[in-house]
């Protein structure tokens, strides 16, 4: 029996690479994905490691990557959608190509991902697997702090397309869930805000000094990317998985805040503006 692989994009940092990492101690076979020909060390060495080289906005580029997978046999029994950004930002200053990319990452690089691998999962489910799409959301897909209206938006989108691809594709046999982690430590937050200007030499200037403590906290505060791992093998394995798993410290406080009146969220969510 060749081992079952999982595909999980985005393994250069963060949640992708210690996933990747507790995959391959859990005995599968992971390709993952990176953008540039560097593959991290603690990935390079390993056996059971294939990088695939691709940017998930160039569908040309995943469909070829994709070649090995078909080539090399194992059933894909699984595909995690990490790769993301997390561009801050205000709606009225934010550029066009930012706010564009946000969504070209962390959507339609999903779609594409989600479109060129179902033959692959369909395959593994006709050998008798139970394959699994799992998203990585965030708690910004059911609650918008401000600034980070955008990638919120993207993950509010991460959430409709998880509910809805899992109902269509219910009779199919192939389940899809969110993993929605809350704060996590990983440089995401550091790599969003070198990608914009947004804040620069306008009306919300005064807000920047305000946003480096808040990424600081985000880091410190953070959970450990291991249990937002352990939450994706769960994804995988579980017989029945929750088709949404939120991942943070105080999330009964999220949940309450999201369960709020929209103006009592205003005042939450908007406290540490003030
Ligand atoms: N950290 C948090 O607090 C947090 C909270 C909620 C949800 N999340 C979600 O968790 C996921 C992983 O993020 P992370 O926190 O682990 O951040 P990270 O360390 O920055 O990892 C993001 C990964 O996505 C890859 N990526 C970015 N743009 C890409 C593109 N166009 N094509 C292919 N790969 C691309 C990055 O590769 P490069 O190194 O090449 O850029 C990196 O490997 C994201 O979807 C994020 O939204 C994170």
């Amino acid at each position: 029996m060749p081992t079952p692989a999982i595909l999980i994009t985005g393994v250069s940092s963060g949640i992708g690479l210690v996933t990747a990492l507790d995959l391959l101690r859990r005995d599968y076979h992971v390709y993952g994905s990176v953008r540039g020909t560097e593959v991290p060390e603690e990935l390079s060495g390993h056996s059971n490691f294939t990088p695939l080289t691709f940017d998930v906005r160039d569908r040309e580029a995943i469909n070829v990557a994709l070649d090995r997978i078909r080539e090399d046999g194992r059933p894909l029994v699984g595909v995690i959608n990490n790769a993301g950004v997390a561009i801050p930002g205000p709606v009225e200053t934010l550029a066009e190509a930012e706010y564009r990319r946000q969504f070209e990452v962390n959507v339609f690089g999903l779609i594409a991902v989600c479109q060129l691998t179902l033959p692959l999962l369909h395959a593994a489910r006709d050998q008798g697997y139970s394959p699994r799409i799992v998203n990585i959301s965030s708690v910004s897909g059911s609650l918008t702090a401000p600034y980070m209206t955008f990638y919120s938006s993207s993950k509010f989108a991460v959430e409709a397309l998880t509910d809805g691809l899992r109902r269509e594709l219910l009779p199919f046999g192939i389940d899809v869930v969110s993993v929605a982690p809350g704060p996590t430590k990983t440089p995401i937050w550091r790599k969003g805000s070198e990608l914009t200007d947004a804040f620069e030499g306008n009306r919300y200037s005064h807000l920047l000094p305000q946003l480096e403590p808040y990424t600081q906290a985000a880091e410190r505060g953070g959970v450990d990317p291991q249990l937002v791992a352990d939450a994706i093998h769960a994804a995988l394995t579980d017989p029945k998985p929750s088709a949404y798993a939120l991942i943070m410290n105080k999330r009964w406080l999220a949940r309450a805040v999201s369960k709020m009146p929209k103006r009592w969220q205003d005042r939450f969510l908007t406290k540490r503006y003030r």
